[in-house]
């Protein structure tokens, strides 16, 4: 199909975008059988069919429905697509993957008649949030599907490796100062506005995320063993899962410089303590990843404004093999923030110590829904995204939330330690 677009690049840009975007989601359920399609594989997520067929309906809601006088597309299947419709476990019931397809068809088809026309002036918001959530269910899919074929049952055996073999553990220190956190551009997010100042005093943060090799110390030290290393509702946590090792654990030493992937946030705090660190507040990751104290300004991206390519991150990056993994920590020396951190975006989401919360002045948008109904002080935020990120979702000011004890998604994490913590014992430590 071709459309006649009008002049503006804008509309050419949200064009291209809603396409690309599409053929990656498309892409992940080429030759999907049905049985895939609408299993659950785990009861804390929907079948990935689901996902579709709410990605469609989503769009057609704010797109078509809310915003020209064309009617759902969506009448029968509104309560089983809708975000606060069914329970999880009853979302199995599902149309063939044929229909829902037809139905993302059908409804793409008229968002782009509607394009045509829209007020971008009013709207440019609302085509960004569309991209972005379609990103974000894509990368519940992939996480899901990665669960449902990752063979289970592989115990954790220590392997005898040489101490040289250990890997890169360096900090940066962040003198002391304030720097603007969050983002007023037109892509953000509710939950990333407004804009605003945050002092922080002088912090250390470790350079590159916790890799396999730096994780697989804590794990020979019986770190899954030792109530000392964990908080009292991380050692519940862990009492009541009984897991010994990562979700997404590769047991090979030629995984060593890959970040840590599949942890809950109480094995991330646990590692931490068990190396005498903390794990950065979101404040102090968001710092480290976007402040330029030269320019006097908050990157969008680590490496600047450059929108994310092959070249800085391993993200979904358009063009580029689906079934990637993570890779070594230190892969992309060009993707580091002006501090010099290493891998902030893409590869692994990374826990932080902040509960998610709304920032002061905060205001929902498109619905209260999306994320002020989180602000319960259960969530804890993850920044910088995954190798299954899309760039559309991909940016420093960026937040992800999750309960502490989700370990399913693709999520290190890099430790942090306060001024008055280090010692000068630290041979990690780098002063620049
Ligand atoms: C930000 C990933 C936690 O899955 O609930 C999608 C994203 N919100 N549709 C979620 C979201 C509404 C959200 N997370
Ligand atoms: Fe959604």
């Amino acid at each position: 199909m071709t459309l006649e677009l009008s002049k503006s690049s804008l509309k050419k840009e949200l064009y291209l975008g809603l396409q690309q975007c599409r053929a990656q989601t498309l892409a992940l359920f080429e030759d999907m059988d049905e049985a895939t399609f609408k299993n659950q594989a785990h009861p804390d997520f929907s079948p990935v069919g689901w996902h579709l067929g709410h990605i469609a309906y989503t769009e057609s809601l704010w797109l078509l429905e809310h915003s020209t006088a064309k009617s759902s597309l969506f009448g029968q299947y509104r309560k089983l697509f809708a975000a606060d419709g069914l329970p999880k476990s009853e979302r199995v019931q599902l149309p063939k993957l044929a229909e829902i397809l037809d139905s993302l068809n059908a409804v793409r088809r008229q968002v782009l008649e509607y394009l045509e026309v829209a007020d971008l002036d009013k709207q440019e918001r609302l085509w960004r949030f569309l991209l972005q959530h379609e990103s974000q269910h894509c990368e519940i899919v992939s996480f899901v599907l990665e669960l449902a074929s990752s063979k289970k049952g592989l115990e954790y055996c220590p392997l005898p490796l040489p101490l040289s073999s250990s890997p890169i553990s360096e900090m940066l220190q962040i003198p002391a100062g304030e720097f603007q956190m969050g983002s007023d551009s037109i892509d953000a997010l509710d939950n990333e506005k407004p804009r605003h100042k945050v002092y922080l005093d002088t912090y250390y943060i470790d350079r590159y995320p916790v890799t396999c090799g730096q994780y697989r110390v804590f794990m020979d030290a019986g770190g899954y063993e030792q109530p000392d290393f964990w908080s009292p509702s991380g050692w519940e946590w862990l009492q009541t899962e009984r897991v010994k090792k990562p979700l997404y654990w590769h047991d090979a030493p030629a995984w060593d410089n890959h970040p840590v992937c599949g942890v809950s946030w109480y094995e991330a705090e646990a590692y931490a303590r068990f190396v005498g660190k903390r794990l950065p507040t979101e404040a102090e990751w968001e710092k480290a990843a976007s402040w330029d104290s030269q320019d006097h300004h908050s990157r969008i991206y680590p490496w600047g404004d450059k929108e994310p390519i092959d070249k800085y991150c391993n993200c979904a990056a358009l063009g580029k093999g689906l079934m990637s993994k993570t890779t070594p920590v230190d892969a992309y020396p060009n993707g580091q923030s002006a501090y010099g951190l290493y891998d902030a975006l893409g590869n692994v989401w990374e826990w932080t110590a902040s509960w998610f919360n709304g920032y002061p002045g905060f205001q929902s948008y498109p619905y209260v829904g999306y994320s002020q109904v989180y602000f319960d002080g259960q969530h804890r935020i993850l920044k910088g995204g995954s190798w299954v990120t899309r760039g559309w979702a991909l940016r420093s000011s960026f937040r992800n939330w999750y309960y502490p004890e989700v370990r399913q998604l693709f999520a290190g994490f890099r430790c942090a330690a306060s001024k008055d913590e280090s010692r000068n014992g630290w041979s990690w430590l780098r002063t620049t």
